[in-house]
């Protein structure tokens, strides 16, 4: 073999090489475009929903995974913080180890029923916040939620500012509402004091949104997320001492409206003093 035949025989090989890799790549894609394609709920006319949805949510998927990736990379990599003083206050990292738990909650899809859909899927931080899929954003507005294809009306908002908004009231001097969350304000705060918190309460069990038929699924899922020893850190020890009863699993992965649940918006049966502290886990 000369000189030059070698380097020819290995620019073959790599060709070949990547040639194959990039088939099987399409393979793969392919396969999930028809995973995700099979039994969807599909009630509009023809035209309404856009071409390319599937590969789409593929991408989106794709990119909400990357990201919950880097963040328990990040997580791995931030030494715990110290609990001390008086109050006791979580010292030297205890904001960043708050920030990338807000991270690993909001890129987290198995918080869905269908393990398909984070907060981000729709609040994408690229998007300023606001959904990622350019054919959407051009035809159904809506984002589908966990279970393909059911939507809402509405675009997804841009919420950076969203818990600075007071509760809703009237302004005589300008003679017009402020305050609330959502398009409408209807999570008004009247009750929390905070339309935020009182707003943060909804997407998890909108069945238009991440789907779940029960907040005590989000407890139970956080329960088993890989990151929990941070949630555990951030908020507390016995932050999940909760006993599930042994169908939570199945309940969990139905979506909410399911005729199953015959109407209960809390099918997971806990115990007052479990679902008490539930809620205070949902809350945070
Ligand atoms: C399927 C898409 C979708 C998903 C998933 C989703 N949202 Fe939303 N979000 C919306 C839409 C649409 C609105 C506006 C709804 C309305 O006004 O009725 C909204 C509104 C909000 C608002 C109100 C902002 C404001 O300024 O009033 C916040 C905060 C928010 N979402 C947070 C979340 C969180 C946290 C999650 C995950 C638990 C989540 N969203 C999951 C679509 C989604």
């Amino acid at each position: 073999m000369n000189r030059r035949t070698l380097p020819m025989i290995l620019v073959v090989v790599l060709c070949v090489v990547a040639l194959c890799m990039s088939l099987a790549g399409r393979k793969v894609s392919a396969q999930n475009v028809t995973a995700l394609a099979a039994p969807v709920y599909n009630p509009y006319p023809p035209g309404i929903l856009p071409s390319d949805l599937n590969p789409e949510l593929a991408r989106v998927l794709r990119e909400v995974n990357f990201v919950e990736t880097e963040a328990i990379g990040q997580w791995h990599a931030l030494p715990p913080p110290t609990l001390t003083g008086n109050p006791p206050i979580l010292q030297n990292t205890g904001v960043a180890s708050v920030e990338i738990l807000g991270k690993l909650m909001n890129f987290d899809k198995n918080i869905s029923p269908n393990k398909n859909t984070a907060c981000s899927s729709c609040h994408m931080p690229y998007a300023g916040f606001s959904g990622p899929i350019p054919s959407v954003n051009l035809t159904m507005i809506a984002y589908p939620g966990s279970e393909h294809f059911r939507a809402g009306k509405r675009t997804a908002q841009r919420y950076t500012y969203s818990s600075y908004f007071p509760p809703l009231q009237y302004n005589a001097t300008q003679g017009a509402f402020f305050g609330g969350n959502f398009w409408d304000s209807r999570a008004t705060g009247y009750l929390l004091r905070s339309p935020d918190a009182e707003q943060s309460q909804f997407p998890p069990v909108d069945p238009l949104e991440m789907g779940n038929p029960d907040t005590a699924c989000i407890t139970y899922k956080l329960s088993l997320a890989v990151y929990r020893p941070l949630f555990e850190e951030v908020w507390g020890k016995g932050s999940f001492a909760i006993s599930f009863p042994a169908n939570t699993a199945s309940i969990c992965a139905t979506p909410g409206g399911a005729a199953v649940f015959g109407g209960s918006a809390t099918p997971v049966m806990l115990s007052a003093d479990d679902r008490g502290r539930q809620v205070q886990v949902d809350g945070k």
